[in-house]
């Protein structure tokens, strides 16, 4: 049973294949955290000791002290001095957050959180919902776990319904809050920046609260929601790790503090600075979903199990199908692009087996720069003389399928949109309008806005054919205000304006089922699981360099599989091996070009066509495939990773040096996830290795020359 309430000492356990998780009720009315961890070890009840200057209830005594208690639900001002799950104002303008247990339920799947993006549920999945009731506010909070049991992973999720009189300001809400004994834990996550996404960084706690946020409406590059707790000593196949995501899209916090107890507490969630509710009587509100889980066998572990989780209950299914390798036409034409150019493209592009051509931006509107045309989504006519569905039939009859740039939460304010609606960006009245990239960005939170975005996109690709839409997000929110809506509902813009761009994906892809969404806001600043359940392919990083992407794609694929990586070979300058280099490192994820195909070479080509060829017999491997990561290029100059299939009689290899590795260095790197028993062929070389020697470790020498890497696709007999 994975959800089930032990009567006796009234408590919660929630097991997955290999966790367990479990609170208790106490005194009535506390959920007081007691385990999270190995499946199968003893859970002791919690026991409260006076603390001084704590501050408990005058019913209860002080044994029972909120500061001290480990609580599933921590409240603000309620004597819990620690970070707070929530915080709602009322009425009298105090911030006392006090709910008090009432009853549970347990039911199979999920809940539903309108509006949302949520993790599928399986046969398997159960859910339970606690109730607790604040009698001063007259609101009802409803506190969810879903159980993913074969996953090892559990969400959770908040919905709060004012069934008082008068309407009250959530302030603060983190569906996640998860106690942990002692602070002898490392925080890991990815920062970053636009070209230079997906750093990994790990340090040990210190008393206080440490975080990491976005404050920029989106989840963006500087930080990503992903995070891990670990064991000071764990490594890659070893030691415990507490990791944890949001699937959400905006702003988000995740936060750590670690008390005067030195205890920890861990926080997911929307955070209080730049969040803020109004909820009337009788209206509810919805937290986004956070997901959890814990193993014992390191990071590569958490890598795999979060990597399995998103493809079975975040993707779309088509997601697991096999990926166009596509052209882009952005470092190639950049602004500078129109019919027959492209039509050119098409061509030779389908010459060589790339599946698809995506024309980026500049097709549209008055847009030839980047001040211009944002919010005018029809194809400008000097560019396109015929119209699109005839330009995009031209583009299928050269034999490629077709994809196209839009940038629909923006404006410029040389645009017809910005002249006949200036007031549909977030702006403050009153205020310098603040600038980036030379545009606004529209209020997703308006409907008007939403509805001209569906009517316009309806118009432009209604009957057309469009096979992928590329949705990028070039600024951040900055003065977010509206004109349009009341003092009060200013602070939920933030919030609403995600549930607008939802609103807007869903309708994508319920209008063009067919159509692939690759997601990108100037590269991999939006790479989030909120996105992913409807744009499941990212554009990793506006930096093609490869040695860059070494790094970035490391970092990715810490948290979210390989298959959600768009991996680009850029321009080699007709270096042979800069092209050999760049395509080794693009095939870690999935395989795209970004280069002046009318300007390559035959032998370019060529070799670009061996190379979708040879991409294409091994790209089951890594879309679908479990990742390895041997060495990370964070702690040594070079990466080595491989991908195996769940049978481990398939394995992709690839060993990538940066630019100042050393000449005859040499690695011993072991492949567990080989069969001991069984032969391998390298199908690239044709060598032949035992499986038992996989295992107990290959040694390679680094060659310390520029472009130097090596690949192994290993297959058993
Ligand atoms: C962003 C994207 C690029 C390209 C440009 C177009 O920077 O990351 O790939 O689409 O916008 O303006």
């Amino acid at each position: 049973m994975p959800i089930h309430f032990e009567r006796k000492n009234q408590r919660f356990l929630l097991t997955t294949k290999n966790t367990a998780y479990a609170f208790d009720i106490g005194a009535g009315r506390y959920l007081v955290h007691t385990y999270y961890g190995k499946k199968g070890k003893e859970i002791s009840a919690f026991e409260g000791a006076p603390l001084s200057f704590g501050s408990y209830p005058e019913s209860l005594g002080d044994k029972w002290n909120p500061d001290e208690i480990p609580q599933e639900c921590p409240f603000f001002d309620s004597g819990d001095y620690r970070i707070s799950a929530l915080r709602i104002e009322g009425k009298d303008g105090t911030s006392v957050t006090d709910f008090v247990y009432q009853s549970h339920r347990v039911f199979a799947g999920r809940n539903d959180i309108p509006g949302f993006p949520t993790a599928d549920a399986d046969e398997k999945t159960k859910t339970l919902e606690i109730k607790m009731v604040d009698e001063v506010t007259g609101c009802v909070l409803y506190l969810y776990y879903t159980v993913f049991y074969e996953d090892d992973v559990i969400s959770r999720s908040m919905k709060i319904e004012n069934k008082g009189k008068d309407t009250v300001t959530i302030e603060r809400c983190m569906p996640i809050s998860l106690d942990m004994k002692g602070c002898d834990y490392h925080m890991v996550s990815l920062w970053g920046t636009h070209n230079a996404e997906c750093n990994i960084q790990r340090f040990p706690l210190h008393h206080g609260v440490q975080s990491i946020f976005s404050r920029r409406g989106s989840s963006s590059p500087q930080h990503n929601p992903f995070l891990a707790v670990s064991s000071p000593k764990a490594t890659e196949t070893k030691g415990d790790v507490y990791a944890f995501n949001l699937v959400f899209s905006g702003s988000f916090a995740d936060e750590i503090e670690v008390d005067q107890q030195s205890n920890t507490r861990v926080q997911v969630g929307l955070g209080s600075d730049t969040f803020a509710y109004t909820l009337e009587a009788g209206e509810t509100f919805h937290s986004p979903e956070a997901l959890m889980l814990y193993t014992k066998n390191g990071f590569g572990e958490m890598s795999r199990l979060f990597h399995t989780f998103i493809r079975k209950h975040i993707m779309p299914p088509c997601a697991l199908e096999k990926h166009p390798v596509v052209l882009n036409t952005w470092e190639a034409c950049y602004f500078d692009i129109d019919e027959q150019t492209l039509f050119a493209f098409a061509e030779e592009s389908s010459k060589i087996g790339i599946d698809m051509l995506v024309m980026d931006d500049g097709w549209f509107g008055a847009r030839n720069d980047d001040h211009a045309g944002l919010g005018d989504w029809y194809p400008n006519p000097e560019k396109f003389k015929n119209g699109m569905k005839s330009f995009v039939k031209g583009i299928h009859e050269r034999g490629v399928k077709f994809g196209i740039w839009i940038e629909p939460e923006m404006v410029n304010q040389d645009s017809d949109l910005y002249r006949a609606h200036p007031d549909w960006c977030l702006r403050v009245e009153g205020r310098e309008l603040l600038l980036s990239r030379d545009q606004l960005v529209l209020n997703m939170a308006n409907p008007d806005v939403v509805a001209y975005l569906k009517k316009s996109f309806d118009a432009t690709f209604g009957d057309v054919g469009i096979d992928y839409f590329k949705w990028d997000m070039n600024r951040h929110l900055a003065a977010v205000g509206s004109p349009l809506v009341s003092a009060e509902k200013q602070k939920e813009l933030r919030y609403r304006y995600v549930m607008g761009v939802y609103d807007l994906l869903q309708y994508m892809r319920a209008r063009f089922p067919d159509a692939i969404i690759e997601s990108c806001s100037g590269g991999g600043g939006r790479y989030d699981l909120g996105l992913m359940k409807y744009g499941f392919q990212i554009w990793t990083s506006d930096n093609t360099d490869p040695y860059a992407r070494i790094l970035i794609q490391r970092g990715a694929r810490l948290p979210y599989p390989a298959s959600t990586m768009s991996c680009h070979v850029s321009d080699p300058h007709e270096d042979m091996k800069s092209l050999d280099f760049r395509y080794k490192v693009a095939v870690g994820g999935m395989l795209g070009y970004e280069l002046n195909i009318l300007k390559m070479s035959e032998g370019v080509k060529k070799e670009i066509a061996r190379q979708i060829k040879e991409y294409k017999s091994f790209e089951d491997l890594i879309r679908l495939g479990d990742y390895y990561s041997l060495v990370c290029p964070f702690e040594k100059g070079y990466a080595a990773y491989y991908y195996a299939d769940k049978e481990g009689t398939e394995i992709l290899f690839s060993l990538l040096e940066q630019e100042n590795c050393q000449k005859g260095e040499t690695v011993l790197l072991r492949f567990t996830a080989a069969k001991a028993d069984k032969v391998y062929t390298d199908v690239l070389s044709g060598k032949t290795y035992l499986g038992s020697d996989l295992k107990k470790g290959v040694r390679f020498s680094l060659k310390g020359e520029k472009f130097s890497a090596e690949m192994m696709h290993l297959i058993a007999k």
